[in-house]
């Protein structure tokens, strides 16, 4: 048995826990649990303090099929923003029969809402949302076929894509300020600058960018990040489900079966009436999207930037943090099954009150490979490491260059989370059920080993790891699992889970992970709703919060029927939490939030406490 020395005495959270208890009701003070350590050794199951009290002060909340939000009676919700929500009193309130056209949805806030952040200026608040897809089933449900049905419709489907930004203020509820100088819709169409080694490249070239430094648009934005200067930034991932190819006889090259590149889409249309997503005519189209972008959300008139020294794939989130030497460095995940674990390590160093505008466009970039025995280390993908020709390679198809090196096959990674009390990162692995029986696209095994060691995982796990001196910028780590989800009510053996997950609190497929100011770790599910078979007693997906000291693990909201929870992010004064509820309804089982008959509406929902505390 290794013990991992999270060294918990006086630690900044027990000393949060106790402050906390003057300001706010959250969590109560645990420390007489005599909190364990986490001890990881053959069973990889994080261990607990065997204790019937919980750190959390609020009656955890239980699993259901509803088709509302359930949270804790203290608290209460109200819907901040719904697909289809004028930004500007010049749109149209969301037509439940038409679903909208092209024109109101431009001037609307975009479909299945995923990562948000807010940012402030001289007491304004800006909220910042990804609108990752659209479920053809929703926004075309108008439709006898359910499907585009002319070029009005693909349009509505491109621009219902991308990131909404929007001014919201609090009078009694919280509600979009139409009309603010900073609302602003990014979608599929609008211009962005292509930065990083990648720009200029061959790869990156096509005949409307002969230079390869301008692209249009941004889509499948997943999750999200905020970088120290303010700056937001949105994550493609799925980007490769809007290509197709009028050409069926067309070769599918290895780049393009990697990253899932086909000559179908996946019923977006978007090629009919946009010859940039016909590969047969823009070959390199499709190596011009899997980026992170960043964008200024306080200068409506900056230009997206498309980072491409930070790798292209199927990214996730981006979680910014700073080196000891202030470097920067963002930890970033590629949700597919088998792929990898990134870490990009600027060049420069963060400068406070400088001017970090380019700091993305140079830094190394590194994949992860975790061994056993709890202990890992980051590959640099370089020229000298992968025998690509130049960096610029690595950052386009940078799934192979991974592969290359021996990078460790993952059971998707989702979000990333570092805990802002100690240099400790927290990752979201959703589930796989190739582990063990397929290899990924690349032809990569996926061993049980490491972290991922359940075979045919359904449930997933959270994995943790520790940067060797308490510093990102170090090649070393160790790791643990800080959860394994699982069904105890079902299992003895390791589907069960860890011991931490009990028949109160299971929940599987784990996805958005995000620490509050507190060191809270909350926990966002896109998992199977089914309540049946494996996921029996689970119900539908759902938040729950974490105590990183203790492993607790605690339901706080079920959300409605058919919906993943995803994305969060809190007001400046900490009284006020922002949800994400994405596509309520996908199989045509919701009216959320406005019930009766009402089309089911991805939504940013708003929750307080009733007696005005702090979250
Ligand atoms: Fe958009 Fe991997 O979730
Ligand atoms: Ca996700
Ligand atoms: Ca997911």
């Amino acid at each position: 048995m290794k013990k991992i020395n999270y060294n918990i005495k006086n630690t900044d959270f027990q000393k949060l826990v106790k402050k906390s208890l003057t300001r706010r009701k959250f969590v109560k003070n645990s420390l007489f649990l005599g909190l364990s350590s986490f001890i990881v050794g053959k069973s990889l199951y994080p261990v607990v303090a065997n204790s019937k009290i919980s750190s959390f002060d609020f009656k955890q909340v239980k699993a259901n099929s509803l088709d509302t939000i359930t949270i804790p009676e203290e608290y209460s919700w109200q819907t901040v923003v719904s697909w289809g929500d004028p930004l500007w009193s010049k749109g149209e309130e969301f037509n439940h029969s038409s679903r909208g056209t092209a024109y109101t949805q431009e001037l609307a806030f975009g479909d299945n809402n995923d990562g948000m952040d807010l940012f402030y200026k001289k007491g304004r608040s800006i909220l910042v949302v990804n609108n990752e897809y659209t479920n053809k089933g929703i926004i075309y449900g108008n439709r006898k076929n359910k499907k585009p049905e002319s070029k009005d419709d693909v349009n509505k489907g491109k621009v219902a894509h991308g990131i909404s930004i929007m001014e919201i203020v609090y009078n009694n509820k919280w509600q979009i300020l139409k009309d603010s100088k900073y609302n602003r819709r990014i979608t599929a169409d609008t211009p962005m600058n292509i930065t990083g080694y990648a720009k200029g490249s061959d790869l990156i070239k096509t005949n409307n960018d002969l230079e390869g430094i301008k692209s249009l648009g941004t889509w499948n934005n997943c999750g999200n990040g905020k970088t120290p200067w303010g700056t937001y930034l949105t994550c493609e991932e799925n980007f490769n489900g809007y290509f197709s190819s009028s050409d069926k006889t067309i070769n599918l090259t290895n780049e393009y079966i990697r990253y899932g590149i086909g000559k179908e889409d996946w019923g977006y249309s978007w090629a009919k009436y946009d010859e940039r997503f016909d590969i047969s005519k823009h070959p390199n189209e499709p190596n011009r999207c899997g980026y992170i972008v960043e964008i200024d959300p306080l200068n409506p008139n900056a230009t997206p930037k498309k980072l491409t020294s930070l790798g292209r794939f199927k990214h996730e989130n981006a979680e910014v943090v700073i080196a000891k030497d202030n470097r920067i460095v963002v930890y970033m995940g590629d949700d597919e099954r088998g792929e990898f674990l990134y870490k990009f390590v600027s060049k420069n160093k963060y400068k406070k009150y400088g001017n970090n505008e380019n700091i993305f466009d140079e830094g190394q970039l590194f994949v992860a490979k975790f061994a056993d025995k709890n202990i890992g280390k980051w590959i640099e993908l370089s020229p000298k490491t992968t025998g690509f020709k130049s960096q610029a390679e690595i950052c386009v198809h940078t799934r192979i260059a991974s592969s290359i090196v021996g990078a460790t096959t993952m059971d998707r990674p989702e979000w990333v989370a570092s805990n802002p009390k100690k240099a400790e990162l927290y990752c979201a692995l959703t589930n796989n059920k190739n582990r063990g029986i397929k290899t990924n696209k690349g032809g990569d095994k996926t061993p049980l080993q490491g972290p991922n060691f359940r075979k045919n995982n359904i449930y997933g796990q959270i994995v943790r790891w520790s940067p060797d001196s308490g510093d990102h910028a170090s090649i070393k780590f160790k790791w643990d699992l800080f959860a394994m989800a699982g069904n105890p009510s079902l299992y003895k053996d390791n589907r069960r889970g860890s011991k931490n997950i009990n028949k109160d609190n299971m929940f599987n497929s784990p996805d958005g992970v995000r620490f509050d100011k507190n060191g809270i770790l909350w926990i966002q599910t896109d998992g199977k709703y089914s309540n049946e078979g494996e996921y029996m007693g689970m119900g539908n997906n759902q938040m729950l919060c974490g105590n990183p000291e203790n492993g607790e693990i605690k339901r706080f909201l079920v959300g409605p029927k058919e919906c993943e929870i995803t994305g969060i992010t809190w007001s400046k004064d900490q009284k006020t939490m922002f949800v994400g509820i994405q596509h309520p309804g996908e199989k045509g089982h919701s009216n959320f939030p406005q019930g009766g008959n009402k089309t089911p509406r991805s939504s940013v929902i708003a929750i307080t406490r009733k007696d005005g505390a702090f979250m």
